[in-house]
């Protein structure tokens, strides 16, 4: 018999350890980190998937935006990047693989980092996303793992975007309202991550595939911490509530939200509507903070000057390590 899950799989690889290996796949953080001299560690990182919008240029941007973040989210600038593509060459036109790639360069050159390579299989579905080396200071790496009771939570991207492209493919929607979704998916996080680097904040992760739950559960068990979330204040697109109410929800949302089920703590009765939204996988999500009180409002104050939203949608408590209180 195979493995159970991935997880259970990936289990059974050999571990790697190594004095200068400062993150690795042990602890679910956006990235691997390797110290190369006191001054500088190697962040890599690696993600590509299927395309989720129908114009190619947007996919590309949104995949490598995707793809780039998880530099940013360990507190890293993104140095130089290669595609991975898989595309049916013969069936479909090369010129939507020329969009795609053009799309992911745009924001290649917009993060300030160099496309050196890359690589195209042929296959049925197109898929696109990039390998990312980035840099960091050793001492700086910022986990997942560091949050401490009493620090906030600061979210800088809303919620929805699984749920809006969802109601499109199911024509609940016209593609003029997934607009600002599209905007969102495709925009970059660098802004965010070089302020919370600069005023310091305990730990970070960005919000993907596990959807916003999922990922805040990741960071409070790898913090040893509980977490208390203000339902109504977690920022969400146009239209979210009402789409997911009326059915529009991935399937990954209703996986998310049954994986994390028994961590769940609801002060008030369990809104579903409002639990899918939450476990919503997210392609491109905004970088989830948790940062000291006493750092919380330059890191507020900075965030405002660059144009950079954001908003305080919980705190780190001493609960019991991963349970997620919902209020
Ligand atoms: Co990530
Ligand atoms: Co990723």
């Amino acid at each position: 018999m195979g493995p159970g899950t991935l997880s259970d799989l990936l289990a059974t690889l050999p571990s790697f350890s190594h004095p200068d290996l400062l993150v690795s796949s042990a602890t679910f953080d956006d990235a691997g980190v390797f110290r190369l001299t006191p001054e500088i560690a190697l962040v890599q990182t690696v993600d590509f998937f299927t395309p989720m919008v129908d114009d190619p240029y947007l996919f590309g941007q949104i995949a490598a935006a995707n793809a780039l973040s998880d530099v940013y989210a360990m507190g890293g600038k993104p140095l130089t990047a290669m595609n991975i593509a898989a595309f049916p060459v013969g069936s479909l036109d090369l010129g939507i693989l020329r969009d795609i790639l053009a799309g992911g360069a745009d924001k290649i050159l917009e993060a300030g980092a160099l496309l050196v390579g890359g690589h195209t299989v042929e296959d049925k579905e197109p898929k696109y996303g990039l390998a990312v080396t980035g840099t960091v200071h050793p001492d700086r790496v910022v986990k997942n793992g560091g949050a401490r009771p009493g620090d906030r939570l600061i979210l800088t991207k809303p919620l929805g975007v699984g749920i809006i492209t969802t109601a499109l493919k199911g024509e609940l929607i016209r593609e003029d309202q997934a607009f600002s979704a599209y905007q969102s998916m495709a925009a970059l996080n660098d802004k965010a991550a070089e302020i919370m680097q600069e005023v310091g904040v305990n730990a970070a992760t960005d919000i993907t595939g596990f959807g916003f739950l999922g990922h805040l559960s990741e960071m409070c068990a790898a913090s040893k911490a509980g977490v208390e979330v203000f339902v109504k204040e977690v920022p969400l697109l146009e239209g979210v509530a009402h789409l997911a109410a009326i059915g529009a929800v991935p399937g990954g949302a209703k996986r998310n939200a049954r994986h994390l089920e028994p961590r769940l703590k609801w002060a008030l009765p369990v809104d579903e509507v409002m639990r899918d939204i939450l476990c919503d996988p997210q392609t491109s999500g905004g970088l989830l903070l948790a940062v000291g009180p006493d750092r919380q409002q330059e890191l507020a104050r900075r965030l405002n000057e660059a144009g950079v939203s954001w908003w305080l949608v919980g705190h780190v408590t001493d609960d019991e390590p991963g349970a997620i209180k919902l209020l």
